[in-house]
């Protein structure tokens, strides 16, 4: 049967705006209650400025009052499945820890690993007196 979570990022991927690079990415996470949040990447002429998909979904998730993350979804139309980019390795650790991280492509190749596993030793709030 088919992984909602999956389909979820896949069905935002769809809305990326991505005009400058054309890397179309779509995330989903699903918080402690079961509810899924999706994301998109959406790019900026400043280039800089541009949101990756990962952030937007998980912003997105916070700013409704989401907690207790379990699981993120990441699509994009890459060979091997592709893994989130640094910065949201950090925002992804800060705010869901050692969840689990669906990485699928549009062909339906999926690989699972865990954000502790991407993300070893991070710097996070443990270190701020
Ligand atoms: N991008 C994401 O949205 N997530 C990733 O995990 C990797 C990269 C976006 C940023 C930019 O819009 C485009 O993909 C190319 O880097």
């Amino acid at each position: 049967m088919a992984d909602p979570l999956i389909a979820a990022a896949l069905a935002a991927r769809e809305h990326a705006h991505a005009p400058f690079s054309k890397f179309k990415v779509g995330a989903a996470v699903e918080d402690g209650t079961g509810h899924i949040h999706t994301g998109c990447n959406i790019e900026n002429a400043t280039y800089g400025l541009t949101l990756c998909a990962e952030r937007v979904a998980i912003f997105k998730a916070i700013s409704e009052g989401a907690k207790g993350f379990t699981r993120v979804a990441v699509a994009a139309d890459t060979d091997l499945p592709t893994p989130p980019c640094g910065a949201c390795r950090q925002i992804l650790w800060e705010f869901c820890g050692d969840i689990e991280i669906v990485l699928v492509n549009l062909h339906g190749k999926s690989e699972t690993l865990r954000m502790g596993e991407l993300f070893p030793r991070p710097f996070d709030g443990s270190f701020i007196r």
